[in-house]
């Protein structure tokens, strides 16, 4: 017999039998989300009467308690990864592996499985997939431990019931978006479902100490869709991003209860799957041809340096409306660095297409990238090329100024190992490597224009 569900308002928690567009409540639109009905709590008299039927809680001096970063951690063969997870998958936690369809989470986790089982009891648990294809995958993965166990299932409570067995240190659950439970009657990857699903999961894990991965397929926008709400959910939230087609691909945490949120894998996808890139400054300049529009930046993924390219095109404008596009870089930065360049510079960007690119799939979050880009720009519209010598870095300020970057010591370093013999940077850092400069104006006359 199915339990009974209802619709319950996000915003102010008035419940319905059916689903409405507008919550008569409080008047939310697309508020409703479909939940399992708990049973009615006594009713109010209970707490009228003073009667609750809450106990005194259980507590213990936080000193005795063993913290849960002793217990075991189950080690990936990638090193970097385990450093993103704060030194392994922790027993007992809960990670989502987020990022677009063909990205390969799939192939990272089929690795994963494969290694852990060498000295665990590993199910992978595919919703997708059929025991055939994913023993294809494994196959071409070298995946051959006898502790490795495959189940083709879309339903939660099957999953929950198989993980609350406790036969397993690691269960992967290949994706939440396919899963559904029972009680609830919406299709799977709604809401409802997703977040349903995921706190069975959740609760069967911590019961049972048992460690488990939830994959979640993102949208183009590189929103989580549906299981947003499962990221407050989890212990530790994974982004797996890039390119789909070739590229580096990164892990960084964007949450974790047991370390830090600053560290970052780098991935490459070959023929034996993905292999973590050693040194990807190396690898991301090996095929750099000095043109114009192209600049060397100092930049960190994480907490790690890395040299990257970063390449601009300029053309001339065929209507009135010019365009602007960037791959690897905000394109609200773009605009905004546009609009100082032609205020503060005498340089005349109205009139130009202007493309960003920045080499290897990389997506930078880093301020500092500023300067590099107006030189990027400044360089192809003026086609004159910086020297080999010289890398950048610095953020851009409204008024033109060249603003200081955090970590500029671990930038320097990682310029000087890779042959460099000079950083274009902020005048703050005080270093012989580095040529400061104070004003865009000035830099771009000297070295670009
Ligand atoms: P997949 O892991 O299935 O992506 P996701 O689960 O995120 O949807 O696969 C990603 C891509 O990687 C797929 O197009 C095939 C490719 N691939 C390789 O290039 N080499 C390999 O060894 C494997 C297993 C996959
Ligand atoms: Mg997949």
């Amino acid at each position: 017999m199915k339990a009974r569900s209802q619709f319950v308002c996000q915003q102010c928690g008035a419940t319905y039998a059916k689903w409405v567009g507008q919550c008569n409540n409080c008047s939310a639109w697309n508020s409703l989300v479909e939940q399992i009905a708990e049973p009615e709590l006594g009713k109010k008299s209970a707490i009228e009467k003073g009667k609750q039927s809450g106990k005194k809680l259980e507590y213990v001096k936080l000193k005795t308690v063993v913290p849960s970063d002793a217990k075991a951690r189950l080690l990936t063969e990638f090193s970097d990864l385990n450093t993103v997870l704060g030194g392994g998958i922790l027993m007992g936690s809960v990670a989502l592996l987020a990022g677009q369809p063909g990205i390969g989470k799939s192939t990272l986790l089929m690795q994963i499985s494969a290694e852990v089982a060498k000295k665990h009891d590993v199910l992978y648990i595919s919703g997708e997939e059929s025991a055939g294809q994913v023993k294809l995958r494994a196959e071409r993965l070298g995946a051959n431990s006898d502790r490795l166990s495959f189940a083709a299932s879309t339903s939660g409570n099957d999953i929950a019931k198989t993980i609350e067995s406790g036969e397993f240190d690691l269960v992967i659950v290949d994706s939440i978006q396919t899963l559904a439970m029972d009680e609830i009657s919406s299709a799977p990857g709604t809401v409802s479902q997703v977040t349903n699903c995921g706190n069975l999961i959740i609760r069967a894990a911590k019961a049972t100490d048992t460690a488990v991965i939830i994959v979640g397929h993102v949208t183009k926008e590189g929103t989580l869709a549906g299981p947003k709400v499962l990221e407050h959910l989890v212990d530790v939230v994974l982004n797996f991003e890039g390119d789909r087609y070739g590229g580096f691909k990164t892990v960084r945490a964007i949450k974790n209860r047991f370390g830090s949120t600053n560290e970052v894998a780098i991935f490459e996808m070959g023929e034996g799957g993905l292999k973590e890139v050693q040194n990807p400054s190396a690898a991301l300049l090996a095929e750099r041809t000095n043109t114009d529009g192209s600049i060397i930046l100092a930049t960190l993924e994480g907490n790690r340096p890395i040299l990257v390219e970063i390449q601009a095109l300029a053309t001339q404008s065929n209507f009135g409306y010019p365009k602007r596009t960037a791959s690897g870089f905000d394109i609200n930065r773009l605009n905004l660095l546009i609009a100082v360049i032609e205020r503060r510079t005498k340089l005349k960007l109205s009139d130009k297409d202007i493309f960003i690119n920045v080499v290897g799939g990389l997506k930078l979050n880093d301020s500092a990238a500023d300067l590099a880009v107006c030189m990027a720009i400044a360089s192809a519209v003026a086609g004159r090329k910086l020297g080999e010598e010289y890398v950048v870095f610095g953020e851009v300020g409204l008024g033109g100024e060249i603003r200081s970057a955090f970590r500029a010591d671990q930038r320097i370093a990682e310029a000087k190992k890779l042959g460099f013999l000079h950083a274009i940077g902020p005048s703050t850092v005080h270093d012989k490597f580095v040529i400061p400069v104070k004003d865009l104006r000035e830099t771009l006359i000297k070295y670009v224009k």
